[in-house]
């Protein structure tokens, strides 16, 4: 069902909802981040995507995946024959996080607690888009969709069932691809993330 909205009423719209998620301070992240980044897409979106929380890019532009990890899913999903387009993208944790080196921020992942508090927002966008299958990329949105995100890499290419029923598509973070330092092996797993995303399309 919705989610309790603790004395307002839920936002009942993605607009909305975004608009809500500007003041959210339900955790800390708020207040070192540039802003929100809600999900985007359609509200009729028959795939949802989560991945974990904004990077550094996204956390300027305000718009999920427009980064490296962003281009690299838009290549496979391409290429798949996923049309980013309709589907509806978004992520576990909506503030960057992050510790600052020099001039660089540096990505650092939620805690549990964050991903917890968070999950008001992505239960909200599940409630709201109703989406036919929903894709985890990585261990925390995994996490945050079904209370774990161990065996990630057995669970992958699985589909599981969430507590509504919503069958779950567990594929891997393309941030994760993009960090093995042997060329090889990445051209590998983007081929396997690209059969993932095939799959998880034809399951639709
Ligand atoms: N990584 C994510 O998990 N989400 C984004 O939006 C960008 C990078």
């Amino acid at each position: 069902g919705p989610p309790a909205s603790g004395g307002s009423a839920a936002p009942g719209t993605l607009a909305e909802a975004k608009a809500a998620a500007e003041g959210c301070r339900r955790c800390g992240l708020w207040a070192n981040a540039t802003q929100v980044v809600f999900g985007e897409g359609p509200a009729t979106a028959r795939m949802m995507i989560v991945g974990e929380q904004p990077g550094d890019r996204e956390d300027l532009a305000g718009r999920p995946f427009v980064g490296p990890a962003g281009q690299l899913f838009d290549e496979e999903a391409a290429a798949a024959g996923l049309d980013r387009q309709a589907v509806y993208v978004t992520n576990a944790v909506k503030h960057f996080k992050f510790a600052p080196r020099g001039k660089r921020r540096i990505h650092q992942k939620p805690d549990a607690g964050e991903v917890t508090a968070c999950r008001w927002w992505l239960d909200l966008e599940r409630d709201l888009v109703r989406p036919r299958l929903i894709v985890a990329m990585g261990a925390t949105a995994l996490a945050s969709l079904t209370g774990s995100g161990a065996g990630i890499l057995k669970r992958r290419g699985s589909v599981e069932r969430l507590d509504d029923g919503t069958p779950l598509f567990v594929t891997v973070h393309p941030s994760y691809i993009l960090r093995l330092p042997d060329e090889a092996a990445r051209a590998e797993e983007r081929r396997r993330f690209r059969d993932d995303l095939q799959a998880a399309r034809q399951l639709l």
